[in-house]
């Protein structure tokens, strides 16, 4: 898809401007949304997603399709895997479904979502990722987060990673749209930071649900093993993970 780029200096968050704006973006195209700020960005679940100027990646990439939302399922999964085929200098894990994680902290997360427009399916897949954050900065994140500055102690040039990110993730939503997930199946599963019987605590389905992981299937879904023995699988959902630093069990 050809590429096109909306800049911003401070945004309350690219997802909801390119939402709100949906309409006037071209049908054919990748849009990006960037900002160099977000006043209000959000991530799951309704969290606040912490910005500081200048110092993170913020970008919406947008595209329009007639698949059904069905088939477009692993879109964050494809963005997962295309942050870490650009930030090859870490070693970044991925804890299912999308979250980007280094040393088991949290280092990137994605947002995704999607507007019926004109006979389209606007899609909105937005992802955040901490750079240049200090140790300072990232203490003020109210959970375990880390940073590449952190964890490699240089400081990266936000530009090359955007346009390096963009170049990466439209090659595989090209091969997404024609042959689906099986061809990153691999390299998804590779990167995973769960290992088969680890013990998991896992939200999803309105519920809590207390087991071992099991796998990743082809088409991206979960499998955990219940304490009953039955077999488990989840679309979406998240791990749930005791709080290290204020010793309850919070969502990550
Ligand atoms: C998560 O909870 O892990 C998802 C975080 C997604 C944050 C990104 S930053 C760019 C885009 N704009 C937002 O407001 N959220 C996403």
């Amino acid at each position: 898809m050809h590429i096109r780029r909306i800049h911003f200096h401070t945004l309350d968050s690219t997802n909801t401007w390119a939402k709100q704006h949906l309409n006037s973006l071209d049908k054919n195209a990748l849009t990006l949304v960037t900002a160099s700020e977000q006043t209000h960005g959000r991530g799951r679940y309704g969290r606040v997603w912490f910005s500081k100027s200048g110092q993170n990646i913020h970008v919406s990439f947008v595209f329009f399709s007639k698949m059904s939302p069905q088939k477009l399922l692993n879109l964050p999964q494809i963005l997962t895997i295309s942050a870490i085929q650009t930030l090859d200098c870490v070693k970044l894990e991925i804890k299912w479904p999308n979250d980007l994680m280094i040393n088991g902290k949290k280092m990137g997360g994605i947002l995704c979502e999607t507007a019926s427009i004109e006979g389209f399916l606007g899609v909105i897949l937005g992802i955040g990722l901490n750079i240049n954050l200090s140790e300072t900065e990232l203490n003020k994140i109210d959970k375990p987060a880390t940073s590449l500055f952190f964890e490699t102690g240089e400081k990266y040039d936000l530009e090359k990673i955007v346009e390096a990110l963009t170049e990466i993730f439209n090659k595989n939503l090209k091969v997404f749209l024609e042959k689906g997930f099986v061809p990153f199946y691999a390299a998804f599963t590779k990167h995973l930071c769960h290992k088969q019987n680890d013990k998991i605590k896992f939200s999803g389905q309105n519920r809590v649900w207390e087991g071992t992981f099991q796998k990743i299937n082809e088409d991206g879904s979960l499998v955990m093993k219940l304490e009953d023995g039955t077999l488990q699988t989840f679309f979406s959902g998240e791990f749930l993970e005791p709080d290290k630093r204020r010793g309850g069990e919070k969502r990550r």
